[in-house]
C-alpha cells in the first residue's frame, strides 16, 4: 500500500494538459481522471496521442500547460518511481543480457528484494527463458521481459503502451488475464491499444482521437450511449460527430 502517497482519490488526475511535440500540438487541452483498481483501456488509432499521454502520466514528457497528478503527487515526482511502472512501446531491456540479468540490474536500481526477480519472471510466463539472452527471444517474449521489469517495484499504477501488439491470441489472452489479476490486487492499469476489440477486456475505456478524449466510459456505457454493437463502431460514430479540427491538421475534405 501507498505509505506517504495518497491512497484516496483517482489514480491519475489530468487537468487541461497541453503537449507539443516538435511543431505539432499533440494534446491541445486534455482533462481526464483514471479511477483506482481498474483496467482502463486507452484506445484509438495510431497517431492519436496515446503514447504522448502515457509519457505525460509517467512524467517523462515536457508539457506546455496543465497539470498531471499521479497518486496525489505531480507526475514524475521521485517518490513515484517504484510506484509507477511503465512498459514502453518498444522493448526497454538490454539485448545482450539474459532475462534474469536484466531484471537483477533494474531491480537493483529500484532497490527491490532479490527474490522479486524470479516472481516477476514467473508472472509474465518467462521462467523457461530466464537464462536466455534477450537478443535470442521472440518479439512477444521480449515485450514480456519489459513488462517484468515494469512490475519489479509492485507498481500501484502500471502504464503499458500497446503491450499486446504482435502477440498471438493465446499470449494476448494471458497478458490480459495478468492485468486483471493485478487490478484485483488493487493496482490501477492503463493499457493502450489501437485494436478496438480489446475494449471488451477493460473496466473502462478512454477513446482518444487527434489528441482529444472522444469518450470516457464503461464498455457497456459506451455502447448504450452510441447505440453501437462494438467499440469499433462506437468509435466510428463518435469520430464522425467530432469536430474535424485536429491538432496540426489543416484543410482536408469535410
Ligand atoms: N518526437 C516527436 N516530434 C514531433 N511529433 C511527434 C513526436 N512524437 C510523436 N509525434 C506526433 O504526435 C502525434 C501523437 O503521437 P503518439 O502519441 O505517438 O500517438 P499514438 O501513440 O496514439 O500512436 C502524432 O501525430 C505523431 O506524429
Ligand atoms: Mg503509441
Amino acid at each position: 500500500m501507498g505509505g506517504e502517497l495518497a491512497t484516496a482519490g483517482p489514480a491519475v488526475r489530468i487537468s487541461h494538459l497541453r503537449v507539443k511535440r516538435g511543431r505539432r500540438l499533440v494534446l491541445p487541452d486534455l482533462s481526464l481522471e483514471i479511477p483506482r483498481g481498474q483496467v482502463v483501456g486507452l484506445l484509438g488509432p495510431s497517431g492519436g496521442g496515446k503514447t504522448t499521454l502515457m509519457r505525460g502520466i509517467v512524467g517523462v514528457q515536457i508539457v506546455a500547460g496543465g497539470t498531471v497528478e499521479v497518486l496525489g503527487r505531480p507526475a514524475g515526482a521521485p517518490d513515484l518511481r517504484a510506484k509507477v511502472g511503465y512498459m514502453t512501446q518498444a522493448p526497454s531491456v538490454y539485448a545482450d543480457l539474459t532475462v534474469t540479468e536484466n531484471l537483477v540490474y533494474f531491480g537493483a536500481l529500484l532497490g527491490v528484494a532479490k527474490g522479486r526477480v524470479a516472481e516477476v519472471i514467473d508472472q509474465v510466463g518467462l521462467a523457461g527463458q530466464a537464462g536466455d539472452k534477450i537478443a535470442n527471444l521472440s518479439g512477444g517474449q521480449r515485450s514480456r521481459a519489459s513488462l517484468a521489469a515494469a512490475l519489479l517495484g509492485r507498481p500501484e499504477l502500471l502504464v503499458a503502451d500497446e503491450p499486446t501488439v504482435g502477440l498471438d491470441p493465446v499470449l494476448r489472452a494471458s497478458l490480459w488475464q495478468l492485468f486483471r489479476e493485478l487490478a484485483a490486487q488493487g493496482a490501477t492499469l492503463l493499457v493502450s491499444s489501437h485494436v478496438m476489440d480489446e475494449a471488451t477486456r477493460c473496466d473502462r475505456l478512454v477513446l482518444l482521437h487527434q489528441g482529444r478524449v472522444l469518450a470516457d466510459a464503461t464498455p457497456a456505457g459506451l455502447l448504450a450511449s452510441t447505440g453501437a454493437v462494438s467499440a469499433e463502431e462506437a468509435f466510428l460514430t463518435l469520430e464522425r460527430q467530432a469536430p474535424q479540427t485536429g491538432p496540426g491538421q489543416t484543410g482536408g475534405a469535410p
